[in-house]
């Protein structure tokens, strides 16, 4: 191999820079050249690609978002869009690629192979925490922080008040970010997606006992099966009429900023792992950390299957909740 291309793709991560850096440097280290792809598939598609030498990737380390932009490409999805992809790195000499991202990025990167060919290797790029073969994703340590940051400053109004703060946290389908940043936040109730009796919790909670404290954090995954944090407390407030909670959205605060040094970290040892892992031969898998060694896990079994939610994180939430 002699020329490879790295791009990132879905929902921005912080520590998506390190990565890319971390791939440009030993793609480099390895005498292999290296294309940057300009908006994930997009630019795949649309030709926009740039050369990247190793100063292109300097002081980016500390940087949120992505120097390569991102998109949850629609025209790759199709067939034409997958050729004209093809034509477009044939054309460049690029043999092998490196994507960041999610789920999705790696589907698209499956179905590419097994059409032209050409052969990649994931890295966990999403706050969400949800991709089975990390114990961690790039991004998800900042984004815990960055909501343990924020519930730490409702807390001070929901004291000096008096308040019930109900407060959503990212995680389209998975409660990583909820669990984490609760626990840590020292919520009483966390609600996820995993869990379907934290409702029956929760109305336990409010409803039969809710002269118990002078003030509460709950945080919500925004992917629970209630619908979020709005219509919970929507539901909580026909069932108790003089019940006056807050809700706050965290929202897209959680996707930027600084990446921490454990994501900084973890995207410099996934981002060399995949590289090293295209140029030994491999294909169609995710780079990860499992009990902080590096591993491969393919596609396959990093689409489909489920990480599990820490039962013990979980059970501490009731522990502490007396
Ligand atoms: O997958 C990462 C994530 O931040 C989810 O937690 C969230 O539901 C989603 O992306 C939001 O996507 P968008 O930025 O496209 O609205």
């Amino acid at each position: 191999m002699k020329k490879i291309a790295v791009f990132t793709s879905g929902g921005d991560s912080p520590g998506m820079n390190a990565c890319i850096r971390a791939v440009v440097r030993t793609a480099i280290f390895n005498k292999i050249e290296v294309t940057g792809i300009i908006r994930g598939y997009n630019g795949m598609v649309e030709n926009d690609f740039m050369e990247m030498d190793s100063r292109s990737v300097s002081n980016i380390i500390q940087r949120g978002g992505t120097i390569l932009k991102t998109a949850r490409s629609q025209s790759f999805m199709t067939k034409e869009g997958r050729k004209q992809a093809y034509d477009n790195l044939v054309k460049r000499g690029i043999e092998g690629i490196i994507c960041i991202g999610g789920n999705g990025t790696f589907t698209g990167a499956k179905v590419f192979y097994e059409e032209y060919g050409i052969p990649s290797i994931g890295a966990p790029g999403t706050i969400d925490n949800d991709l089975y073969g990390t114990d961690f994703t790039i991004g998800f340590d900042t984004a815990i922080n960055t909501a343990v940051e924020a519930i730490d400053r409702i807390r001070d109004t929901a004291d000096s008040h008096g308040r019930v703060f109900f407060i959503e946290v990212m995680g389209r389908h998975a409660g990583y970010i909820a669990l984490a940043a609760g626990i840590a936040g020292g919520a009483e109730v966390i609600l996820v997606p995993e869990s379907t009796n934290d409702w029956q919790k929760l109305s336990d909670y409010f409803i039969r006992d809710k002269s118990k404290k002078a003030f509460s954090i709950v945080v919500v995954a925004e992917g629970d099966e209630q619908g979020g944090a709005y219509k919970i407390v929507d539901k909580l407030r026909m069932q108790i009429p003089d019940f006056d909670p807050r809700v706050s959205i965290l929202g897209h605060i959680q996707r930027g900023g600084s990446p921490t040094a454990y994501d900084r970290v973890l995207a410099s040892r996934i981002g060399n792992a995949a590289v090293e892992a295209l140029l030994r031969g491999e294909t169609n898998k995710m780079a990860g950390l499992i009990n902080n060694q590096v591993a491969l896990t393919s596609y396959d079994d990093a689409i489909n299957k489920t990480k599990q939610l820490n039962a013990d994180l979980l059970r501490l939430v009731d522990v502490f909740n007396t």
